[in-house]
């Protein structure tokens, strides 16, 4: 379990299931995230979870994200593992519209990229999200990340944005200090 100021980040279990199965399948939602809504009923979402949950991976590592009182709201992860560059790519999805524009997103970010510079060697950890999402860079720009790339994929176009460690280090020291004076 990883503690943030707004957020919990907890390993998936199958009781969220069936919130991951509404978020996925709803389509605002996936619009934002590029991804196509999936054509499953949720008996086989839950067998193929179930089956998931089962199975540890080193290359990627999948969060449920709940407010400090347990609710689940959303997830978030890191995934693309590469040990040898030193880098991973990072995703989050606030599904509960009730907690957007609150912090939450930017806090579980804040908490998930703590985490990784805390218990990995990455050095760098990247994202990307739709060039029309101003929402979600506004976040991650609180959050350090700064763009990089932009990409057309598909009928998608796509902001890439980047985070080193040596810029946290500065920033996490940087606020210290504020808080400090
Ligand atoms: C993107 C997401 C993670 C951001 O988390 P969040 O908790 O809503 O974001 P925060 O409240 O921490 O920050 C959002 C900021 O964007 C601002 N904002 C909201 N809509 C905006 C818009 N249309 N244009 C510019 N800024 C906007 C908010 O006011 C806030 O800034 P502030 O703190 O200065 O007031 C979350 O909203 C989410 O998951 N949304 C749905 C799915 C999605 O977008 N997926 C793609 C993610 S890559």
């Amino acid at each position: 379990m990883i503690i943030g100021s707004k957020v919990i980040l907890h390993d998936k279990r199958l009781g969220d299931a069936l919130n991951d199965y509404t978020w996925r399948t709803d389509p605002e939602l996936a619009q934002l995230d590029a991804a196509p809504v999936p054509n499953t009923t949720f008996p086989k979402y839950l067998s193929d979870y179930a089956s998931e949950l089962r199975q540890s991976s080193s290359t990627r590592h999948r969060f449920a994200i709940d407010t400090l009182d347990g609710k689940h709201i959303g997830n978030c992860g890191y995934y693309d593992i590469d040990e040898t560059k030193g880098k991973a790519e990072i995703g989050i999805m606030i599904g509960n519209r009730d907690y957007w524009d609150k912090g939450y997103g930017t806090d579980a970010v804040t908490t998930l990229v703590s985490h990784i510079f805390h218990q990995t060697n990455l050095k760098r950890i990247y994202l990307k999200t739709l060039d029309s999402n101003s929402r979600a860079q506004k976040s991650f720009k609180k959050c350090g990340f700064t763009p990089y790339r932009h990409l057309v994929r598909d009928k998608y176009s796509f902001v890439f944005m980047e985070l080193h460690r040596d810029q946290w280090r500065g920033n996490s020291k940087q606020k210290l200090n504020q808080v400090r004076a």
